[in-house]
């Protein structure tokens, strides 16, 4: 039986051959090839400034050590997110402050922000989680009562807008991941964006090892203590190939999203994802509510579908348990009733109609048979 899998790389010989040309150059590392595909997503997504790094994870470090985030400072994050959201605070020293989300957008309670905050919160890291960009007309608010920048996790959302403006260009500064579960790939990969001038210089000379801007190949000065969060121009030509059909691959997921929605949102026991009202959802991740989540992953899987969680609730996680790092605020119910439902459903640029149906038949069925057990 062939796998239908959660997500195929787009990869066509075009980027095949432009990645050989790399190879063949001998110029492998961050280089020309660097400056054209940040140049490229810098133009898609209206924003000054775009910053290529080797992941989401070490983008968002970067952004927050730009902003001045150390020890004593609170970051408010969202609970149901990858750990990164997290981690990244703690790793500059500063505290995570972990707050609920809504169950119906799964993205961050702005009513729960608003109370977290104290004179200690420093920035906000919202999630636009799966794709479904953020509120910002909500978060401007709070930025503007409390004085925090926004950093936004972007990691699952390129291609996606908010009243018309694509995110990357609406937070202080936006993080997005390249790893392959997202429809633009470099491998491993990430991108930082941002209007912002001098946060783009800090950041771009933090990534190179603390190299000036102005450095020359003849006379390299170093202004900074940096590190090396570089991506190759190998990696680049992946991403850069990948770039030129971003609206095709696009508008072929919400297409397919769209398709999963009309059928399934006359299921009784399906609930579908609901966008941000005045934004448009990327769908990197196609998520459904069902119960009995973890043994509907397994029996989809017996029939050869490659289903999964949507994402975790941190709280839930020994990591974030210890109140020196982190601060929970609150009992968390959206996020532990997302945690415990969410199934990411497969979506990819070349799934297709017949497989998509297969899909489905076997998701209705597996959720009827299983309500009838219970
Ligand atoms: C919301 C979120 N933030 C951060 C990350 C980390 O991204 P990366 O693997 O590029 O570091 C992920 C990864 O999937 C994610 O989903």
């Amino acid at each position: 039986m062939k796998l239908i899998p959660l997500i195929r790389p787009y990869m066509t010989q075009e980027i095949k051959d432009q990645v050989c040309e790399v190879l063949d150059s001998g110029y492998l590392t961050e280089g020309p090839v660097t400056k054209e595909f940040e140049e490229v997503c810098r133009q898609y997504i209206q924003c000054e400034h775009a910053i290529a790094v080797s992941n989401c994870t070490v983008g968002l470090e970067i952004a927050l050590r730009a902003v001045g985030v150390g020890p004593g400072d609170e970051v408010i994050v969202p609970d149901y997110t990858y750990p990164a959201t997290a981690s990244v605070v703690t790793i500059v020293g500063a505290k995570p402050v972990i707050v609920d989300i809504n169950p119906d957008t799964m993205l961050i309670d702005y009513d729960a922000v608003e109370q977290a905050v104290t004179s200690k919160t420093k920035a906000i890291i919202p999630v636009s989680l799966f794709g479904n960009p953020l509120d910002y007309e909500q978060l401007y608010a709070i930025k503007k009562k409390h004085g925090v920048t926004l950093i936004e996790d972007a990691a699952c959302a390129l291609g996606a807008d908010y009243k018309g403006s694509k995110v990357g260009s609406l937070a202080d500064i936006s993080v997005f991941s390249l790893h392959p579960r997202k429809f633009i790939t470099t491998g491993e990969g990430g991108l930082i964006t941002t209007h912002h001038q001098e946060w783009a210089n800090w950041m771009s000379s933090y990534k190179h090892f603390g190299m000036a801007q102005a450095s020359s190949r003849s006379n390299i000065i170093f202004e900074r203590i940096g590190s090396n969060y570089k991506l190759s121009n190998v990696q680049s030509a992946i991403g850069l190939g990948q770039m030129k059909h971003i609206n095709k691959l696009l508008d072929k997921r919400r297409s397919l999203a769209q398709r999963y929605t009309s059928i399934l949102s006359t299921e009784p026991q399906i609930k579908c994802p609901t966008p941000t009202q005045n934004g448009t959802h990327s769908y990197q991740s196609y998520c459904v509510f069902v119960a009995n989540r973890n043994k509907v992953i397994e029996q989809t899987r017996e029939q050869g579908i490659e289903t999964q969680i949507g994402t975790y609730s941190l709280h839930m996680h020994p990591a974030f348990q210890n109140n020196q790092h982190c601060k929970i605020y609150g009992d968390l119910p959206g996020s532990r009733y997302a945690y415990n439902h969410t199934l990411t459903l497969p979506l990819y640029h070349n799934l297709s109609e017949q497989e998509q149906d297969h899909v489905v038949q076997c998701l209705i069925q597996t959720v009827t048979n299983m309500s009838l057990e219970n």
